[in-house]
């Protein structure tokens, strides 16, 4: 299966000239490295009109949804916006969400919302430097719980149909983080398997059923030793994605190794 390389640009870029640049290097890389999918999440004011021109190459993703398709919400974008404008991807449940105050209901109601709408969500996971540092056990807790608020009543065939991404994101590794620590490939793998089974054993499904993406910290350099393990489907990649010639590298190596 070809791996997913995801571009979270949180805030950025500040102008849509700025955007549309990003976007054209990172279709150019897309159509160079084909054995890759590419998915690009600009910030709402820039989405739409690009996820309408569709960059060959790439497809789009928002960073955020609200769980209602319509309604007295002020500043919320609904799930049927998304989908009516040819956005096909959703991160949810990203953990500077959650630090602004994001349940995980609310995460849940975002994600069921999203799949209803055809969009494929995925759902970050990861604990912070403290439950880290309390070792595995603290670990699994943590993530276990996250998925189990983020994926409660949710259809198994929405993993077996691929519709739905779980992204492994420790925060004490993605690159913003004070104190930031990279992640290893052999820890990442490690919790990406815990993960699988985790979620295999919630759903009655197959580990093969289950799309883990590795989130922190990834460029061009640590690229290789993520995408390299079969356990991890792709990567979600933040501050490198803001940087073409890096994000060209990544998008290079997950299609040589896809
Ligand atoms: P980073 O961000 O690649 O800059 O660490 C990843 C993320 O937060 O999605």
């Amino acid at each position: 299966m070809k791996k997913l390389v995801i571009a979270n640009w949180k805030m950025n870029p500040a102008s849509y000239a700025e955007a549309k640049k990003l976007a054209k290097a990172a279709g150019l890389s897309a159509k160079k490295h084909k054995n890759v999918k590419v998915v690009v999440c600009p910030p709402f004011p820039w989405l739409t009109d690009m996820s309408h021109e569709k960059e060959a190459g790439l497809e789009y993703g928002a960073q955020d949804v609200f769980w209602l398709d319509k309604g007295a919400y002020t500043g919320e974008v609904s799930p049927l916006m998304l989908k009516n404008s040819k956005v096909k991807y959703v991160i949810i449940g990203h953990s500077e969400r959650r630090r602004l105050g994001e349940t995980g209901q609310n995460i849940n109601m975002k994600l069921k919302a999203a799949l209803a709408n055809g969009l494929v969500p995925i759902l970050c996971v990861g604990e912070d430097a403290k439950t880290h540092s309390k070792g595995k056990l603290s670990v699994g807790k943590f993530l276990a719980t996250q998925l189990r608020e983020g994926l409660r009543g949710v259809d198994q065939n929405m993993f077996i149909n691929k519709k739905l991404i779980v992204a492994y994101e420790p925060i004490w590794a993605i690159s913003t983080t004070p104190g930031v620590k990279k992640d290893t490939p052999e820890n990442a793998t490690e919790t990406i398997f815990s993960i699988k089974k985790l979620v295999a054993r919630m759903f009655g499904i197959l580990l093969s059923d289950i799309t883990v993406l590795y989130g922190g910290s990834v460029d061009s350099e640590n690229a290789y030793g993520f995408l390299s393990c079969p356990e991890i489907g792709g990567v979600l990649v933040g501050g490198a994605s803001l940087r073409p010639a890096d994000f060209g590298g990544v998008v290079k190596i997950a299609s040589e190794l896809s």
